[in-house]
């Protein structure tokens, strides 16, 4: 186990924003969506947009579990899905996800607001396993395009959709197959969310 600020770079969060996928409980049911966490040396924190699970059990349980992995699939589908049981495990009683490459656990103390600005101080984490690969444009671009998915359906800005149409295009040319399924279902979302609301 690893603790404190001095082991945040061994867990991977690095200066800069940290797009990891916060796990986090309310009454026993685990919530798993992206999050950026901010870090320049040792000051660290998160913004957080009203209206969402995360948003509720920070302000509620005071923590949240980073799950650092570059699977831009998890990324993708945890931004405007829930994840069924199946993708968690347990481990010193926290809720992860079973394909993090790596934890940790932060603790919080925000206070309601329409955003929450707070800092944030890391408690604990492990490596579970080091991951490595070539870079691939494709998988990036899925990440970008669940950041302009989700902006989109908030405000139903034209040029996020334009965004998405651009960037499917190079994910279809440049990724591999999980990352193309992760767009076309992103795009499936939108469209039947764009009936919905
Ligand atoms: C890469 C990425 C980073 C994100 N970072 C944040 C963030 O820092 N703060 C935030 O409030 N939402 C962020 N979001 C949006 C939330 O993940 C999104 O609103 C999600 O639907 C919240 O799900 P929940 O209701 O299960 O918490 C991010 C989305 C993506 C794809």
């Amino acid at each position: 186990m690893l603790y404190g600020n001095e082991a945040l770079d061994e867990l991977g969060i690095l200066d800069g924003i940290n797009e990891v996928i916060a796990t986090t409980e309310s009454r026993d049911r685990i919530n798993a969506a992206p999050l950026g966490i901010v870090r320049d040396g040792d000051s660290l924190y998160i913004r957080l947009f009203l209206g969402t699970h995360t948003y509720e059990n920070i302000l509620t349980k005071g923590w949240f579990v980073a799950n650092v992995t570059h699977d831009a699939w998890l990324f993708a589908e945890t931004a405007l899905e829930d994840l069924p049981p199946e993708y968690f495990t347990r481990r010193e009683d926290l809720p992860l996800l079973k394909e993090a490459e790596a934890w940790v656990l932060f603790k919080c103390d925000a206070f309601a607001s329409d955003i929450i600005i707070a800092k944030v101080e890391p408690v604990k984490g492990e490596v579970l396993r080091k991951d490595f690969r070539a870079c691939n444009r494709g998988a990036n671009l899925v990440i970008e395009a669940a950041v302009a998915a989700t902006r989109y359906l908030a405000l139903r800005t034209d040029s996020y959709f334009e965004e998405l149409m651009k960037t499917q295009r190079i994910i279809n040319r440049c990724g591999g197959p999980r990352e193309r399924e992760a767009m076309d279902r992103l795009m499936e979302r939108i469209d039947s969310f764009s009936h919905v609301r």
